[in-house]
């Protein structure tokens, strides 16, 4: 009889401690989330300031100085909110995110809330603070007087030199290797592209758009419902399987660092947009093309470094390669960038023969 309990006591007391472990672990996620949500609910979390409606209102419409709707400046409209501008009772110039009126809008806000509140880098867009009252939420960011990188290749009045773009891409690269080696796991992205990076007055990156950003622990990947909808700078694996891993922010980093060298002047960047810039990148890498052919029109002979520009090229090329497996790790890039930046201050002698 006493061999008999012990024979089923010990097995269930075991299965049932295995599954109480598994349940955890699978709620930790969103038990982070709830955890947030009350938070929101206290004065500060983490730092941030929780503004009230009114104060969110009068920093909007601080900037025309009349309290009229229409008076309101409008910075952007993104997927997931409206960007205005705003002026604190300090005087501190600030953007201020609304979010739409989405499913998702609570969702994308926590995370922005969640992830901006802890990373904390010179290369990361800064959170002051947010509101969530009368079913609205907004998130107050400092603002960068440059708009992101994308409206920037946008503009006929400026172009930016090669320093400038080697610089932004290493700054990237330092943010996005502090993500992925964020304490006690990673924080993945998901959406890095061109209009995710801001520039400051003297064009330091500042990577913004958290929106959608993951939070994994110690494990090295996770299935989650919902494949983001970053088109053309999806992962395709991540794409097919689901299968989030920090691989899938490389892949969209290969990608802006194409565009960054090449300087596109597309105000949406499509499917065909990067097929061609691939398949250019490709034909430069292996020579069937002249390495002229992948310079920004708007920067030839003008202080390029053509050596950078080829290492540069490589790496972004390994960096969209179809599998996780054949791409680099952020050190690796972060590397070639930093060789990049080091061959872009050598003085170039004034005969160099073109390439
Ligand atoms: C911003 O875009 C959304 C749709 O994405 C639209 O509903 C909204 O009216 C737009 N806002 C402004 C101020 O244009
Ligand atoms: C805030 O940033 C925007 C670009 O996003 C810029 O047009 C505006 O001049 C900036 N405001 C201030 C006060 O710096």
């Amino acid at each position: 009889m006493e061999k008999l309990l012990i024979a089923i006591i010990w097995p269930t007391v075991i299965v049932v401690t295995i599954l109480v472990i598994l349940v955890k672990c699978i709620s930790k996620r969103s038990k982070n989330i709830v955890v947030v949500a009350q938070n929101l609910e206290s004065p500060t979390l983490n730092g941030l300031y929780k503004f009230t409606i009114v104060e969110i209102e009068n920093a909007i419409n601080n900037i025309g100085k009349i309290n009229v709707r229409s008076t309101r400046k409008l910075i952007g409209n993104g997927s997931r909110g409206e960007l205005y501008q705003g002026i604190l009772p300090s005087g501190q110039a600030v953007a201020i995110k609304e979010m739409h009126k989405r499913e998702d809008a609570m969702e994308s806000f926590i995370s922005e809330v969640e992830c901006l509140s802890r990373a904390r880098h010179p290369s990361i867009v800064c959170l002051l603070g947010f509101c969530n009252e009368d079913g609205k939420q907004f998130l107050v960011y400092e603002n960068y007087s440059a708009g992101n990188l994308a409206q920037y290749f946008l503009r006929e009045d400026t172009v930016l030199t090669w320093h400038a773009r080697v610089k932004i891409l290493r700054g990237c690269a330092c943010a996005i290797k502090y993500l992925h080696h964020y304490i006690d796991g990673c924080i993945i992205h998901r959406h890095i592209k061109l209009s995710s990076i801001l520039l400051s007055e003297t064009l330091e990156p500042k990577l913004c758009g958290f929106g959608q950003a993951k939070m994994l622990g110690m494990e090295e990947s996770q299935v989650f419902e919902d494949v983001v909808e970053n088109g053309v700078y999806t992962d395709p694996e991540y794409k097919k399987s689901g299968l989030l891993t920090c691989s899938t922010d490389i892949y969209s980093f290969g990608l802006v660092m194409l565009q960054v060298l090449s300087g596109p002047r597309i105000a949406h960047f499509g499917q065909d947009d990067r097929n061609i810039l691939l398949t250019k990148a490709k034909d430069v890498n292996t020579g069937k093309l002249p390495i002229s052919e992948f310079e920004d029109p708007w920067l030839k002979g003008k202080q390029i470094n053509h050596e950078a520009l080829k290492s540069i090229l490589q790496i972004a090329l390994l960096c969209v390669a179809e599998t996780s497996k054949e791409r680099p790790t952020i050190e690796q890039v972060s590397e070639e960038l930093n060789k990049a930046w080091s061959l872009s201050n050598i003085a170039r002698p004034i005969n160099i023969p073109p390439m």
